[in-house]
């Protein structure tokens, strides 16, 4: 007997029309979709054709109508500034209508771009739903990046407006915003013609008249303004996300199929009711913050956690039981390099016993690989439904997962369980054949994609078609490998590109060669990624001097460093370069970052029969060694 979760998967894709025409009727539309889906040439779908709506309606305005105006919609949890600040429905609605309103004034149309470079605050979501609101493209870019990141998706996405902070807080110390923003607009060509500006205590902005406007002033005297209504397909967001070149890509989700999915999957899949307290611990730069933060917890009516802090060291391994238990959260999301940086400090699991755990239903993880490990010691820790998920910035929502709001599944360590509906997971070998369960191969979705997926690439529908369509035609190509058992459980093992993985963060290792590439010192350089037994994965840069450079080998590499936190960013996480002679490569060129990383890694690896120099894996070898790797 087929239980709810199988009869679901079935449907979804024998009928995809009820299916999602179902899953539609969640949404309060201002003009209801022609049809349920229509066929792009991509080989995509456009979702709920004709159909015409307001994201912001649906996840703010809505409940103050329903009744649920005085129910907390955020509750921004900061140890960081050692304040809670609880935000209802019905003082949502004021400040994003009002910001919408400032934003008109400041000439914002629809379809124009409104970068947020913010930290964890309210009103970094208050800013992404005024832009839904009117329908303006809010792209958020994560605070962990600096002027270089900040500056190619300036350029790319060329906004009108930028939404910003005076700082950020990390443990110890005040992230100024102002000079990584002005440098970023120093170096594009199209600036951005103004700054709203939230000053922070903690660190002052100096204002440049007249780009500059203050937050909470312009806000104060703008009228709140009305709801656009919109065409299902219109852009809601650009999220750039790493690619496997420097160049970041820039994904974009439309407004319908987006509010249809999200909603469907707070329910469906995390098992979460209207009202109740959802918590995802991740970083609104990321598509967690965007799905799981903002969109799906305000567009079912929920209370969703906005927390400024750090799963250790705020203050300490209790950080995360104290804030679910103070907040009653039902449900928590997070990244499985937090559960091993909360086990590493308090192996026992002590601290969850100082708090009240019993809203707390189950916790989900996702952003890397979950490894076996990790995934029994929150079980055995928090004696809850520990559920490993997978999905990426382009899904924009789960792929693989226990759809626990459907039916419970018996859990496989090491595996995110099954297909979530909509979703055709297929495993194909090079050629794009089907390969048998067991068997490991690329991971693809067979097209269309359901709705709440990338609509395309910002700009750049040949990198759209090349990055994901191309390679297996009739095909979604995730990048990532892995393989089914026998009983239809998914395993996510690797990436399948030169995108990395570190602290859950996704990294592309390109990114980081071009900037060394660019130190005069450097003829040519590599990264790869290590195993980490925190972060999951850390990068390992190697360089190649230039003839005749004679520096201090030490010397040099803490410049590469500072270098690269510099430009990228903090979170790019390198930490080690190493100078060696050459760099092992195949004939043709092609340098063989997976053999340096296996023999970091100290794992076995064959000679490949295409490389140039055989000795110089010794010399790679030696240059680990001396590092510490390579054991
Ligand atoms: N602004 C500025 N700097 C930031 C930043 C931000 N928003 N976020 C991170 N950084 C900095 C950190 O301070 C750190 O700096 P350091 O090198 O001076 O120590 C660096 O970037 C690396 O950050 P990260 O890799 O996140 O490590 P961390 O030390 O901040 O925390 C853990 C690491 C172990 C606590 C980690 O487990 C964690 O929780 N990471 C976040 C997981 C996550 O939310 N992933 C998102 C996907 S769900
Ligand atoms: P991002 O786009 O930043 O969300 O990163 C997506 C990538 O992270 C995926 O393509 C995977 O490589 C990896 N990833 C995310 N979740 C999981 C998971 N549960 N298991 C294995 N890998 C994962």
């Amino acid at each position: 007997m087929s239980g709810a979760y199988e009869d679901a998967y079935r449907l979804s894709l024998e009928n995809p029309q009820a299916f999602w025409a179902r899953a539609a009727q969640d949404i309060e539309w201002v003009r209801r979709p022609r049809a349920v889906s229509k066929e792009l040439p991509s080989g995509l779908v456009s979702w709920f054709p004709g159909g015409s709506l307001n994201t912001c309606y649906n996840a703010v305005d809505l409940h103050v109508l329903a009744g649920r105006g005085e129910q907390a919609a955020i509750i921004h949890d900061s140890p960081l500034t050692d304040s809670i600040r609880s935000i209802s429905y019905r003082e949502l609605q004021d400040e994003v209508a009002r910001l919408a309103g400032a934003l008109l004034s400041l000439g914002v149309e629809r379809r124009d771009r409104v970068l947020i470079y913010m930290p964890m605050v309210p009103e970094a979501i208050f800013g992404m739903l005024a832009c839904a609101r009117i329908g303006a493209v809010h792209s958020v870019v994560f605070g962990g990046f600096a002027a270089g990141e900040l500056a190619q998706r300036i350029q790319h996405a060329s906004p009108k407006v930028v939404l910003t902070a005076s700082c950020g807080l990390e443990p110890g110390r005040v992230i100024a915003y102002q000079p990584m923003l002005e440098e970023a607009i120093e170096r594009v060509s199209e600036k951005p013609q103004h700054c709203v500006v939230l000053q922070r205590p903690q660190q002052a902005w100096q204002f440049q008249e007249p780009r500059d406007h203050d937050w909470e002033t312009l806000a104060a005297a703008s009228p709140q303004a009305g709801i656009a209504a919109l065409e299902a397909k219109d852009p809601l967001y650009i999220l750039y996300t790493s690619g496997t070149t420097g160049m970041p890509k820039g994904v974009v989700r439309d407004n319908g199929g987006h509010a249809v999915a999200l909603k469907w999957s707070l329910r469906n899949v995390y098992g979460v009711e209207p009202g109740e307290v959802f918590w995802a611990a991740s970083d609104i730069g990321w598509v967690v913050g965007h799905s799981y933060i903002a969109y799906a917890p305000l567009l079912l009516g929920c209370t969703s956690i906005l927390y400024e802090g750090k799963p250790v060291g705020t203050p300490d391994a209790g950080a995360f039981w104290r804030v679910a238990s103070q907040h009653g959260v039902n449900v928590l999301f997070t990244a499985p390099t937090a559960a091993r940086a909360i086990k590493r400090e308090d192996p026992e699991g002590k601290r969850i016993g100082d708090y009240d755990l019993s809203e707390l239903r189950s916790l989900f993880l996702a952003g890397e690989r979950a490894d076996p490990d990790t995934v029994a010691w929150c079980e055995r820790a928090l004696d809850k439904p520990v559920i490993d998920h997978w999905w990426q910035t382009e899904s924009g929502w789960p792929m693989a997962a226990n759809c626990l709001g459907l039916e419970a599944l018996p859990v496989r360590h090491g595996s995110p369980t099954r297909a979530v509906p909509g979703y055709d997971i297929r495993i194909l070998d090079d050629a794009g054949d089907p390969l048998p369960a067991g068997e490991t191969g690329h991971i693809a979705v067979k097209l269309p994609l359901p709705p709440g997926c990338l609509r395309g690439l910002w700009n750049d529908d040949a990198g759209f078609q090349q990055t994901y369509l191309e390679r297996f035609p009739g095909y979604y190509q995730t990048a990532d490998a892995g393989h089914f058992d026998e009983d239809g459980y998914l395993f996510v093992m690797s990436r399948t590109d030169d995108i990395i993985n570190v602290a859950g963060h996704r990294l592309s290792t390109g990114a980081m060669e071009e900037e060394l590439g660019l130190h005069p010192d450097v003829a040519e350089c590599a990264v790869t990624g290590v195993a980490d037994e925190l972060k999951g994965q850390v990068p390992l840069g190697f360089v190649v001097l230039n003839a005749g450079v004679e520096r201090d080998d030490e010397e040099l590499e803490a410049e590469l460093v500072a270098r690269v936190r510099e430009k990228i960013g903090p979170v790019a996480a390198l930490k080690q370069v190493c100078v060696v002679e050459r760099l092992p490569k195949t004939r043709s060129g092609k340098v063989l970052r997976g053999t340096m990383r296996k023999i970091a890694d100290s794992e076995p690896y064959r000679t490949p029969p295409t490389i140039d120099d055989p000795a110089i894996l010794d010399e790679i070898r030696e240059a680990l060694r001396a590092r510490g790797y390579a054991s």
